[in-house]
């Protein structure tokens, strides 16, 4: 049987389309983390990558770009609404990331999410080679390892879970739980960001289907019976390319032009995200307009530089929070800014990474503040550039990013008090201290790259294929 030996299936492609003002279409790479932690894993191994090209009715055959195989699939306007605004982003996100916003439940977004799972488990089982294995990123896609295995019983399949996976408590309200966690043990492998993730699935696993645990594995009944190995498998970066670039003269030379647009004050602290509820941006300006009003800090020593880069741009509760967010940079900046110091600089934009390490570099604090993150790789990318081992780290305990970089200075965001006196503690904190715990970090996130972590479970999903007991 012809086909790919390694298939990656997420539901966003690599790459995205862009049409030029002459109406030239052209193929660029796409923002988000997921991207750039696979990027060099398709690299490496000669892969396709299955995944939606990120605009509705768009029909394209599949194509070679950036040096990937690219297999696109189509969505429709209204599968756009359904399965990817409405299931995956107004359901699943909110759900798992513990109803931080209230999820909504509708039958026919569900109903578009299956649609469209069986698309993708169609595409890749049209793709991949006998024995082939295809690892399945994501909540849009959990329902593919069931049905991709149900007509490819020769395939590997591996499942990531780049965001958290919750307890069971709230996982429960889904009405379509069963079927959720069934789709998912069609896999070999399913890989969680944290330990927790992996025990909260463990456990809808027994208290739905009543399955057999026996940590890390979930003995699943039938004809044969199976193993699953379920586990946390941490995602990282390529941290060395983030070295590289912040050893470059011309991208210190830029850190050093950022600084000097802000006026050349003491301190910037920066805050980089998707503009998303989870991330906490609310709770951190709040705490930093607090210090502000406090006197604890002043606008002539120390700047704030939020990039809050714009994400699910038709989904209510991303409207409502994009003006909250700039409705209170506003109060901020026009309680506080001067005529030569503004206290907020916002900016609603993605940047390129060369822009980004450029920032990391320039800011003597990164403020990680989010209500609850599957990983968090901006502060992995944060560390990975500070090369000069300065830079601190304010960190949220909801990160996966938390249970690995122990050496930041970990907060709850929750508690501004504690908020607002870790941004000081950080502002002042003595240079010693500083690089002892930048070193710290750095040895982590340079030795557990995202190399690593796909080998990792590349390596654990072809034991399991080996190893393929049959338990009965
Ligand atoms: C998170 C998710 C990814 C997603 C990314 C960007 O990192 O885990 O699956 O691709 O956000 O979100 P978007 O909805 O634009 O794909």
């Amino acid at each position: 049987r012809d086909g790919y030996d390694f298939i990656v299936v997420s539901n966003r492609l690599p790459v995205d389309r862009v049409v030029s003002a002459e109406g030239e279409a052209s193929w660029q790479r796409s923002p988000g983390g997921l991207v750039t932690a696979l990027e060099p894993v398709m690299r490496a191994a000669d892969g396709a990558w299955i995944g939606w090209a990120g605009q509705p009715d768009l029909d394209v055959e599949p194509f070679v770009g950036d040096g990937i195989h690219i297999i696109p699939v189509a969505l429709s306007t209204d599968e756009v609404e359904n399965y990817y605004e409405g299931f995956s982003n107004d359901t699943l996100w909110p759900l798992y990331h513990d109803v931080i916003a209230p999820p909504s439940y509708h039958r026919e977004w569900w109903e578009s999410y299956v649609v469209v799972n069986q698309r993708f488990a169609d595409a890749a089982a049209a793709a991949a080679a006998e024995g082939a294995v295809v690892w399945v990123q994501d909540y849009q896609l959990q329902l593919v390892p069931k049905m991709l295995r149900s007509v490819r019983p020769d395939l590997t399949i591996g499942f990531f879970n780049h965001i958290p996976f919750p307890p069971y408590g709230i996982f429960s309200q889904l009405p379509w739980r069963t079927q959720i966690v069934d789709g998912l043990l069609g896999a070999d492998v399913i890989g969680f960001q944290r330990v927790a993730d992996a025990s909260n699935f463990s456990r809808a696993v027994r208290r739905l289907l009543g399955h057999v645990t026996k940590n890390p594995y979930i003995e699943v009944p039938g004809e044969p019976s199976r193993r699953v190995l379920a586990k946390a498998f941490p995602i990282s970066i390529d941290s060395t390319s983030f070295e590289e670039l912040a050893r470059r003269p011309e991208i210190q030379a830029r850190a050093r032009e950022i600084r000097e647009g802000l006026g050349n004050p003491q301190t910037v602290m920066l805050g980089v995200d998707r503009l998303d509820y989870t991330k906490g941006i609310g709770h951190r300006l709040k705490a930093f307009g607090e210090l502000l009003a406090d006197g604890r800090v002043s606008v002539e020593d120390v700047t704030l530089v939020q990039v809050a880069s714009p994400s699910r741009e038709r989904v209510q509760a991303y409207m409502q929070l994009r003006d909250e967010v700039e409705l209170t940079v506003g109060r901020i900046n026009g309680d506080f800014s001067t005529m030569s110091h503004t206290a907020i600089s916002y900016h609603h934009h993605g940047y390129p990474r060369e822009e980004m390490v450029a920032l990391y570099l320039a800011a003597d604090v990164m403020l990680v503040t989010a209500l609850r993150d599957g990983m968090n790789l901006v502060a992995k990318e944060y560390v990975a550039s500070r090369f000069d081992g300065n830079g601190v780290l304010v960190l949220s305990e909801f990160t996966g990013a938390s249970d690995e970089l122990r050496r930041a200075l970990r907060i709850n965001p929750h508690d501004i008090d504690g908020l607002k006196d870790a941004m000081v503690q950080a502002i002042g904190m003595p240079v010693a201290e500083r690089q002892r715990r930048m070193r710290a970090m750095r040895k982590q996130v340079l030795q557990n790259d995202v190399e690593r972590w796909s080998a990792d479970f590349l390596t654990a999903l072809r034991g399991e294929a080996e190893g393929d007991v049959d338990l009965d």
